[in-house]
């Protein structure tokens, strides 16, 4: 039973923002001593605690704590009796407690059989530790929250030559009898879960770094014996990371070592522990014939996102949980403008708002829509989510638009000078932005505090004698789960207005003196905010939401203007974006056409903007050509129809494959890698527009097509241009589908990382056989349900596979909701982080809805759920 399982007739209570109230103690300095050992690990955490000046004088002390046996507890070196304490559910209560006093507590652990891989735990025999959000009360008893912050020593004893921990370290000494020890200390402030502990037999890749003030940082990347030939991108990331916080943000390294270690089973991408971030393999290791482009980028981002909580996050850290945005939105905005730095700004731009929309826009709209800044939860670990991280990064940036960059910089800066090693909150953040800048934020500050996705409307009018031209936005948000009624926000609308040959005009609005040449900013503020243009000398084109200045919904341009947007507007986005709206069009048509027993005809509009996108900047096209996924097609109809939508959209691109295969073809050709590989942004767009033709081809069905994708795959080389062809040929039912997945099996089915690509693949192919494969994967002796990266790359992918997840049998449902109820015994945060997709069944046809409901129901059913997955079962069923 996991840890925090719950008697389902109880419910768990909610944990309400309204609720805090300052931590009765306050702790120094905390020393900690491990003695490790797999099945039974001591842990001594000395503490010197005393009374805060700001919490009731009375008050008892409470420690957390979770799967501990208590072995010792002594106070100023008393050991105190079982009359002085009591044992409770949570942790442990003493009730009568002096002002200050030191408590020693020693406790037994037992890392071999957490399988929750949430405090100290063992993988592939070495040690890590999780301690964010409430793993360190899996170590030992403490206040687990964040507003405790304490100066760390540890010490670790073991046979391990390698022993990490936060901080700097000391000597190594040996203990003889293969034991040798070493202590670490840590001179910043800390909450506890930024503590972490690392130690086994790893090997590490070193380097060094020399901050802009000429502090000497020793870099470490730490990882299994076999793998220091794949760390040389994660440390060259790392060290660009270090210079652009510096050049960006004025902001330096402030320890005397840097380490990294990677560990093949854990629950998230990475995490920030001071001094020592652990981080999933995924995202450490990479060499050109194991992982792919998108691999490379996503590694450099997520070392750039770890790093840059050092500043976001450690030394500034949140009062409570509620506040996690006030890290995580923040880093993923700063790891956001890290990336852009290093290849194409819009590109980026354009990969990051197609996340915002596939994950955060969905969850916005659904059942576990929520706040950025939440109000409430059961386990905070379910609120890892996209509104949290990915809203929050563009609320970030709304305020960094609406203030102006320069004025952003100096709120950074008077937020650190204002709170550095203080637990805070985004009040303190938005406050800090408002008296930089001067501009009033608190009616934006709506944005953290209330859930769904604004819709704005424009409607415009031009009048010829004056030369007026009339914008009138218009914005309503639909209710959402304890939501019922909405209020207008705060947003910027960056905009700029065409004439008729698709060149920009000067705009001069009324009401403003200035006229500005390229974008402005509007601010709709009301339900309905009007704006009036004057000297407009033809009636214009207006192109609105540029660079994505907002997270919301525009709608209803008419495919004409979009058209002629996706040609001439100079913001690539909004390029991007109409394109992608035309197309949206084209292709809901055809569903319309399906649903009415008609053929689906391709406009040949479509064919003919496709066609003209193929001469342009490789990456940017590349984006320009995917059409929009099914999902985000599902995400525009009232009622989703799976199977239509999946033929339409095949139909569509068997046209355009078929109408342009010989510019296609030639396009492929010249793409091809001349001189070898390399890994910039040139020859990452060249790939993948490289690809996008090739799977064009292949869905044009020309005979030569399959053949093309199996030699890219049999030519081997890079990891981008073999997968992309075996992804392409995993969706054919072909005999050379099933050479090169067995080819793949072969030649990778000792490298996990690559493994997880193989499951991946198969869970994902729109083959209507893919049910039956999954659960037969299931079953292969390479799946294993203890390791998170496995489980998501085989049932967590099916999830995402629309049109076989959703088969109308209910088969995909079933072995998808068999997967969460297996898991939630043994790692109930993977468990519950999996519910969602079944969550989405309010968007189907009353079968599906019932097929869907039954599994949740199947869930909440289960005896000793856990906390956690009861939290995303119940709401995803109401
Ligand atoms: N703070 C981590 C980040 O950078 C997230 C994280 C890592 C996490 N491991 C976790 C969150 C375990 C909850 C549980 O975003
Ligand atoms: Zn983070």
């Amino acid at each position: 039973m996991p840890a925090d399982a719950i008697a389902t007739d109880v419910a768990p209570q909610e944990i309400r923002l309204a609720d805090y109230t300052p931590p009765p103690f306050l702790i120094d300095t905390v020393d900690l001593r491990f003695d490790l050992d797999e099945a039974a690990t001591t842990v001594v955490a000395s503490l010197s605690l005393r009374r805060n000046p700001a919490a009731p004088i009375d008050a008892a002390l409470h420690l957390d704590g979770e799967a501990l046996t208590l072995l010792r507890l002594a106070r100023d070196g008393t050991p105190l009796t079982e009359a002085d304490y009591h044992i409770v559910k949570s942790g442990l209560v003493i009730p009568d407690m002096p002002d200050a006093c030191t408590l020693q507590i020693e406790t037994r652990i037992a890392p071999a059989d957490n399988s929750e891989l949430s405090g100290l735990y063992v993988s592939g025999g070495n040690y890590f530790t999780q301690c964010e959000a409430q793993g360190f009360r899996r170590i030992t008893y403490f206040p687990d929250r964040p507003d405790v912050m304490s100066r760390y020593t540890t010490t670790i004893i073991s046979a391990c030559p390698v022993m990490l921990s936060n901080g700097n370290p000391g000597p190594i000494s040996d203990l003889g009898d293969h034991r040798r020890s070493v202590t670490w200390t840590d001179p910043h402030p800390k909450p506890c879960y930024l503590f972490a502990l690392v130690a086994g037999d790893l090997v590490s890749v070193k380097d060094h770094f020399t901050t802009r003030s000429g502090r000497p940082v020793e870099l470490g990347v730490y990882v299994r014996r076999g793998d220091e030939d794949r760390c040389a991108h994660a440390m060259h990331s790392l060290k660009t990371s270090m210079r652009w916080d510096e050049d960006v943000f004025g902001l330096e390294y402030d320890l005397d070592v840097f380490n990294i270690a990677a560990v093949s089973d854990f629950n998230m991408g990475a995490m920030e522990n001071k001094g020592l971030n652990v981080f999933n393999t995924k995202y450490v290791l990479a060499r050109p014939e194991t992982a792919t482009d998108t691999d490379y980028q996503g590694i450099e981002t997520v070392i750039a996102h770890e790093y840059f909580h050092n500043w976001t996050g450690n030394r500034v850290t949140c009062r409570d949980w509620f506040q996690l945005s006030l890290k995580e939105g923040l880093t993923v905005y700063r790891d956001q403008e890290f990336s852009a730095d290093q290849g194409s700004r819009s590109v980026k731009r354009i990969g990051d708002v197609r996340g915002l929309r596939a994950a955060q826009f969905r969850e916005d709209a659904g059942p576990l829509a929520h706040p950025v800044q939440p109000a409430s939860y059961m386990a905070i670990d379910n609120f890892y989510t996209a509104t949290v991280y990915n809203k929050g990064a563009e609320v970030i940036r709304m305020m960094a638009t609406i203030i102006g960059r320069p004025a952003f910089r100096r709120g950074m800066d008077l937020y650190f000078a204002r709170h550095d090693n203080q637990a805070v909150t985004i009040d303190d953040f938005v406050q800090a932005m408002q008296d930089a800048s001067g501009v009033d934020l608190q009616d934006f500050k709506l944005w953290y505090h209330q859930a769904g996705t604004p819709e704005i409307s424009v409607e415009d009018s031009y009048d010829t004698a004056t030369k007026r031209y009339t914008l009138t936005i218009r914005q309503t948000t639909k209710p959402t789960p304890g939501q019922p009624d909405k209020s207008p926000q705060v947003i910027p609308v960056a905009m700029g207005l065409l004439d008729g040959n698709g060149q920009q005009l000067t705009t001069s609005l009324q009401g403003d003196p200035e006229p500005v040449a390229g974008t402005r900013i509007l601010l709709a503020t009301q339900t309905e905010n009007s704006f009036e243009f004057t000297d407009v000398a033809s009636p214009p084109v207006p192109s609105l939401l540029r660079d994505f200045s907002a997270p919301v919904k525009l709608s209803g341009l008419t495919p004409d203007r979009l058209r002629f947007l996706a040609a001439h507007d100079s913001d690539p986005f909004v390029r991007w974006e109409s394109g992608q709206q035309f197309a949206a069009s084209v292709l809901l048509d055809m569903v319309a056409a399906i649903q009415a027993g008609r053929e689906p005809v391709t406009d040949p509009a479509l064919i003919e903007a496709m066609a003209s996108i193929l001469d342009q900047e490789a990456a940017f096209a590349a984006e320009a050509l995917a059409l929009p996924g099914e999902a985000s097609l599902a995400d525009k109809m009232a009622i989703v129809d799976v199977d239509a939508i999946h033929t339409a959209r095949d139909a569509a691109r068997a046209a355009i494959g078929q109408a342009l295969s010989r510019p296609l073809r030639a396009l492929y050709d010249k793409l091809t890698d001349s001189g070898g590989y390399t890994m910039d942004g040139a020859a990452i767009g060249r790939r993948s527009l490289r690809n996008a033709c090739l799977s064009y081809l292949v869905a044009g069905g020309d005979a030569q097509a399959v053949p093309l994708a199996k030699a890219q795959f049999d030519a081997g080389g890079n990891m981008t241009d073999v997968l992309t062809a075996l992804a392409i040929l995993s969706g054919e039912d072909c005999l050379q589908r099933v050479q090169a997945l067995d080819a793949f099996y072969q030649a990778w089915r000792g490298d996990p990382l690559v493994l997880d690509k193989w499951f991946a693949i198969q869970a994902l192919s729109p083959l209507p056989a893919t049910a039956q494969s999954v659960q037969e994967l299931k079953n292969h002796p390479d799946f294993d349900l203890r390791n998170p990266n496995r489980i998501r790359a085989l049932v967590s992918s099916f999830g995402a596979n629309q049109v076989r997840f959703h088969d109308r049998s209910g088969a995909g449902y079933s072995l998808y909701a068999d997967t969460i109820v297996q898991l939630d015994p043994t790692n109930s945060q993977v468990a519950a982080r999996m519910v969602s997709p079944l969550g989405q069944w309010r968007r189907f046809d009353t079968a599906r809805q019932t097929l869907m409901q039954a599994e949740l129901q199947r869930i909440l059913d289960l005896p000793g759920l856990s906390r956690n997955t009861f939290e995303m079962a119940s709401k995803s069923i109401a």
